[in-house]
């Protein structure tokens, strides 16, 4: 974990939040090729949900959310963790995070603390208007069903899709980017029949382990939880967890819950006209029914719901532990190389004149950086340094799948050098060729 962080800190993946001033704990700030690969791991997600299945649509919503939304969906009640002080070292700790050196005798009796973030909404703060941040972007979700469905006639088994920050109040925020209070989820909610929800959780469960495999997470460092009865969240009839070797241990990268009817059967209006199987509290709130008609026996069914849930920061850091590799060359030497899925790269290829500032073969660099950019395939660096050795070190470290060298003989013959990141093996191609090799490159054909 440490080699981790600081190649994170060095090259400009990873920050401390607020590092000047002493930073703040439990969040993080993401650096100019941290961003980059963030948002490539991001757009995979959404292609894989969004694109790839017609019967799956989008959702971008607000992050300030109405209290009776978090009200009706249980979380003001039950989104809390068991919390105690040590009154030896004064610190407050999540009753399962107690640090070996607390002695028993020196907790007190745990409490529970709810994990969500309150803010006051409009210029009064009398406290009589609030909103929370959201735990989870799910619930945004719930009550756009009937949106979403009126605005694109869906029916079922259908899904929506989501990507967007969530804020919980962790007590204890640990482990780099594992957990922390402000972080993004990617999450699915996708609506069945009743009676079809077993099945399609077992599919969900193995569309999910092959994404990640595509993501370069082998199934040698995953293992499933099934979660157990007196570990379920509120709304859930079964969990499996995505559990992934972190370099501090087992845990939790993404959770597939069987959300069943809990949801929309929490925020719908006319309750007792619908066949809810979950136990809800009485909603007097709502204006909307949130059930969909069987178009053949005209019924109205409250959709049972399967969720994948992932989280995109644990996401960042499994990828980059399993891409993170030291390799010795030797001679005593070594380089570490970040052997990243192409398509997750935040630089897709690095242009690198053999001489600094030579005016042509800049110029022959520079015109294919731009060719190579207009493909949209994500950033192309030109690397006007002309230091090749130190060029390929860097660009081996933050993970860019080719380097692509222009020397005097591209001059002459319009061909470079491409090397690549995980062979370290080098051909000269026609530069004309290069943006069709790129494009196979960076979609793994
Ligand atoms: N809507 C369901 C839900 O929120 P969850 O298991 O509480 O379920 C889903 O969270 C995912 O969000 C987790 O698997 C994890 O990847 C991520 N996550 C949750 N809390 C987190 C935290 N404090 N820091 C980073 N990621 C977190």
């Amino acid at each position: 974990m440490d080699d981790l962080v600081s190649l994170c800190k060095r090259r400009g993946f990873i920050f401390q939040s607020g590092e000047i001033y002493g930073g703040m704990q439990g969040m993080y700030d993401y650096g100019p090729l941290g961003v980059e690969l963030k948002n490539n791991l991001k757009q995979a997600w959404w292609n894989a949900m969004v694109y790839e299945n017609d019967n799956i649509e989008g959702l971008d919503a607000a992050i300030l959310t109405n209290p009776t939304i978090l009200k009706y969906s249980g979380h003001e009640d039950t989104f809390t963790d068991p919390m105690v002080d040590c009154k030896s070292c004064n610190q407050r700790f999540r009753l399962d995070q107690v640090p070996e050196h607390c002695k028993k005798e020196d907790l007190t009796e745990p409490r529970q603390f709810n994990l969500m973030f309150k803010t006051n909404v409009g210029p009064i703060e009398d406290g009589s208007s609030f909103g929370y941040l959201r735990p989870e972007t799910a619930q945004s979700i719930f009550t756009n069903f009937k949106n979403v469905v009126d605005s694109s006639s869906k029916s079922l088994p259908f899904g929506i899709a989501q990507i967007g920050k969530a804020f919980r109040n962790e007590i204890t925020p640990r482990n780099f980017i594992f957990r922390v209070r402000e972080f993004e989820q990617m999450e699915l909610e996708f609506f069945v029949e009743p009676g079809s929800d077993e099945d399609w959780h077992k599919k969900w469960v193995q569309k999910r382990l092959d994404w990640w495999e595509d993501q370069g997470i082998p199934m040698k460092s995953i293992e499933l939880y099934d979660v157990p009865d007196d570990e379920l969240a509120h709304y859930s009839k079964g969990t499996i967890d995505v559990m992934y070797k972190f370099p501090h241990g087992l845990e939790e990268l993404e959770g597939i819950a069987n959300r069943t009817d809990f949801d929309l059967g929490s925020h719908t209006k006319n309750q007792d006209e619908l066949n809810i199987s979950a136990n809800v509290v009485e909603n007097k709130s709502s204006n909307t029914r949130l059930a969909i008609q069987n178009i053949e026996t005209k019924e109205w069914v409250v959709p049972y719901v399967i969720e994948p849930s992932a989280g995109v920061d644990r996401g960042v850091l499994a990828i980059m532990n399993e891409a993170y590799n030291v390799e010795t060359l030797g001679e005593g030497k070594e380089r570490t190389v970040l052997k990243l899925m192409p398509h997750l790269s935040p630089v897709k290829a690095a242009v690198i004149p053999l001489k600094k500032n030579n005016e042509e073969l800049v110029k022959i660099a520079s015109d294919l950086k731009s060719k190579l950019q207009k493909l949209n395939l994500g950033r192309i660096i030109l690397e006007n340094t002309g230091n090749i050795g130190k060029g390929y070190r860097r660009h081996d470290e933050i993970g860019t799948p080719l380097c692509i060298t222009i020397d005097f003989d591209s001059i002459e013959d319009n061909t470079a050098t491409l090397r690549d990141r995980d062979t370290m093996s080098q051909e000269r191609m026609e530069i004309d060729k290069i943006p069709e090799y790129l494009i196979k490159v960076v979609n793994g054909l």
